[in-house]
């Protein structure tokens, strides 16, 4: 594959703002004259859409940690085959709302441990290979606040995406917990940030991380 785009991820548990700041992000280096696509997991295709609605609404008991980590591994080999690499081939710069650290942090920390960490990693192999994101922006925040402020926006939907906010307190803590273990174990790749903060600092921030990540002028 020859992959001349960069790939930046966005990772966090509920209510971070992930998809304002991804918004923000497409539009500062669109008039830098990059050409960018934002895109997001689950949900990236069409099929993913369809997987999307099976995942995010109904009762959170409806299927297992297991289950859940095959149904968004499949998404992602939908996204990664179809709409991910075919666009990196062309030079393009990819902005993804979440990938593979959310299915460790959810399926495996959240649910405290339930799905093998190796079976996670022989997924990962199978679906993506050695390919990883060229930096991931991990948008860090007290579930207490996050969670407030997701269901708040869950109020406005049409389509009730409430399946994982809906789990308790503790399952958010470990997410959170294990989304900071996985950037401590890679820094190289991440960066966290405090996402407790107006929507222009934070994007500001960004702004600064990923200029000087990827030389910017
Ligand atoms: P979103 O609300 O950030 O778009 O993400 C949809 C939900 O799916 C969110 O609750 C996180 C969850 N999710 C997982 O549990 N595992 C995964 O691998 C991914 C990509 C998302």
């Amino acid at each position: 594959m020859g992959l001349k785009g960069n790939f930046i991820t966005f990772e966090g548990g509920e209510g971070t703002g992930k998809s304002t700041q991804i918004k923000l992000l497409a539009e500062y280096l669109e008039q830098k004259g990059l050409p960018i696509i934002t895109t997001k997991e689950p949900g990236g295709t069409e099929i993913g859409q369809e997987l999307r609605r099976i995942l995010v609404t109904g009762d959170k008991d409806k299927m297992d940690a297991v289950a859940e980590a095959l149904l968004y591994y499949a998404d992602r080999r939908i996204h990664m085959t179809k709409k991910v690499w075919p666009a990196m081939e062309e030079g393009k710069w990819v902005l993804s709302d979440r990938f593979a650290d959310s299915t460790v942090a959810y399926q495996y920390y959240g649910y405290n441990k339930r799905v093998p960490f190796q079976t996670l990693e022989n997924l990962y192999k199978l679906t993506v290979g050695d390919f990883k994101p060229n930096l991931t922006i991990l948008l860090d925040i007290d579930p207490k606040i996050g969670l407030a402020r997701s269901l708040d926006k869950a109020g406005h939907m049409a389509v009730k995406e409430t399946r994982h906010e809906s789990r308790d307190f503790t399952f958010h803590e470990n997410l959170r917990n294990g989304y900071l273990e996985m950037a401590q174990r890679e820094p190289e790749r991440f960066v966290v940030l405090n996402a407790d903060k107006s929507i222009e600092d934070l994007h500001q921030e960004i702004v600064k991380i990923v200029s000087e990540r990827f030389n910017l002028k």
